[in-house]
């Protein structure tokens, strides 16, 4: 990061310098943290748009061009050549792996994939009608009551432990949560199959019958996992960062996280979007759906659709398009009706002036739910395994927030707008 240039701020009567910044690529960065004692003023920046919160080698994205990163790599690249595991590696320790070393950390995280036994009474005392990803958020925050050996930030060993066990547990407790949800019972994580389709095998596997996914299920389980692992500062990642500033164990960070995520303007929207399709119904109700969208009276969005950062195309909703078109292909549901009609209503946007002109593309969750329908996935299961996914995004994250000695606890500043001094009056005069 190169600090050799500056910035003027000129506020009442001074001038103020400012250092700029400078990544390896992207846009120059103003360095504000000097503002308030040079000028007594704060910056007011609703919803971080112009804010970078950290520096971070991670992931990188250019919305207007439709690039996303991970440490350098392409996320198309990666997501048809590579695998999650080594995607993994690659956002935990900044490089792919070597054949060694990939056996190594595959070893790795197989041998954390079982949870502590008295985990199953824990899901035991939910509700069975509990969305799932009620269960995600008490039941990874409840792991630091039972690895209480890896909660120690200040060790980097117990860091790796802790990221470790996140990666490899998160399958096992999504297919529990889901399990548990339908009254089945919990299947054990078989360690002689890879993560994908371990996954795959403890959601859907019953004791009394034979479970084989065919390759193309699980590579495109695979690939979804790689689309979702990471993707800079969004909501659930800076949430996961503002909540691990203060020190807090790494799985009361990563619940965190997800309860951040479950929203439906981040996570949830993959389920959102399969609503929007059912309640659409039709072709023929397309335009109306449009309609309401564009009307600023109507609080309905076309979900799927716009991006905080893509003001093109998301790069991830590409392969999970052509994904999306696999699956369906293989469990020979090309034609089916939510599809068509999605392909329609995507046409038919991406034509309309209004989607044109505020740059609103699809995005990654746009196909992946009805993909993950056809997977055999209930709705209520789209935002934990966008979670499940995420874990590592998370961990990584966390991991060098916690290196990075820059980083202090987050502590926001505010514009207040609220009453002045005024003085207390009893209940009796009020
Ligand atoms: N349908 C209709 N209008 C939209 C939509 C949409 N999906 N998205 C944005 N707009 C309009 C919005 O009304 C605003 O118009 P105006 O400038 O006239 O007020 C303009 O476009 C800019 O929108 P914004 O809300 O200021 O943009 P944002 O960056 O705050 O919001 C977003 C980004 C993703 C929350 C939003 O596009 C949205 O709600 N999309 C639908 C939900 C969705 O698909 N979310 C998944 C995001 S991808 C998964 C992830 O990375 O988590």
């Amino acid at each position: 990061m190169g600090e050799n240039k500056n910035a003027k701020l000129t506020f009442g009567d001074k001038e103020i310098d400012l250092p700029i910044l400078e990544g390896s690529i992207g846009p120059d960065v103003i360095d504000v943290s000097q503002l308030y004692a040079k000028s007594n003023a704060f910056t007011y920046d609703p919803g971080f748009t112009s804010t970078a919160s950290c520096e971070s080698k991670i992931t990188y994205i250019d919305g207007d061009e439709g690039v996303l990163m991970y440490r350098g790599y392409p996320i198309d690249e990666l997501a048809r050549e590579s695998d999650f595991l080594e995607v993994c590696y690659l956002l935990l320790y900044g490089e792919l792996p070597n054949a060694d070393e990939k056996a190594k950390f595959t070893n790795g995280i197989t041998y954390h994939t079982m949870v502590h036994d008295q985990m199953r009474g824990l899901f035991k005392g939910f509700r069975r009608d509990a969305h799932p990803m009620s269960i995600m958020v008490g039941v990874v925050g409840a792991l630091s009551a039972y690895y209480q050996d890896s909660l120690d930030i200040n060790d980097p060993h117990q860091r790796m432990v802790a990221s470790y066990r996140l990666i490899a547990k998160m399958p096992t407790i999504a297919a529990m949560a889901y399990k548990y949800s339908i009254g089945q019972p919990f299947e054990y994580p078989q360690n002689n199959l890879g993560y994908a389709e371990n996954f795959l095998h403890m959601a859907f596997s019953v004791p009394c019958e034979e479970y084989k996914p065919s390759a193309t299920l699980v590579r495109a389980m695979d690939r979804i996992f790689t689309l979702h692992a990471d993707h800079e500062q969004n909501a659930s990642t800076s949430t996961v960062r503002l909540a691990s500033s203060s020190g807090a164990n790494p799985f009361a960070c990563i619940a965190a996280g997800i309860a951040c995520l479950w929203g439906p303007a981040h996570g949830g929207a993959n389920e959102a979007v399969l609503d929007m399709l059912k309640e659409i119904g039709d072709k023929e109700r397309i335009p109306e759906f449009v309609a309401k969208a564009k009307d600023k009276d109507d609080p309905f969005r076309l979900m799927g659709f716009g991006h905080r950062v893509y003001k093109n195309y998301d790069p991830r909703a590409k392969v999970m398009q052509e994904t999306c078109h696999e699956v369906l292909g293989e469990l020979g549901m090309s034609d089916d009706p939510l599809l068509e009609l999605a392909m329609e209503l995507e046409r038919i946007a991406l034509e309309d002036e209004y989607f044109v002109e505020k740059k609103l593309y699809p995005n990654i969750d746009f196909y992946s739910g009805i993909t993950l329908r056809a997977m055999g996935f209930p709705e209520s299961m789209f935002t934990v395994l966008f979670a499940l996914a995420r874990t590592v995004g998370w961990v990584a994250q966390w991991n060098e927030m916690i290196e990075d000695p820059k980083q202090k606890i987050g502590r926001p500043r505010q514009l207040y707008t609220g009453a002045t001094e005024r003085p207390f009056v009893g209940v009796s005069d009020r």
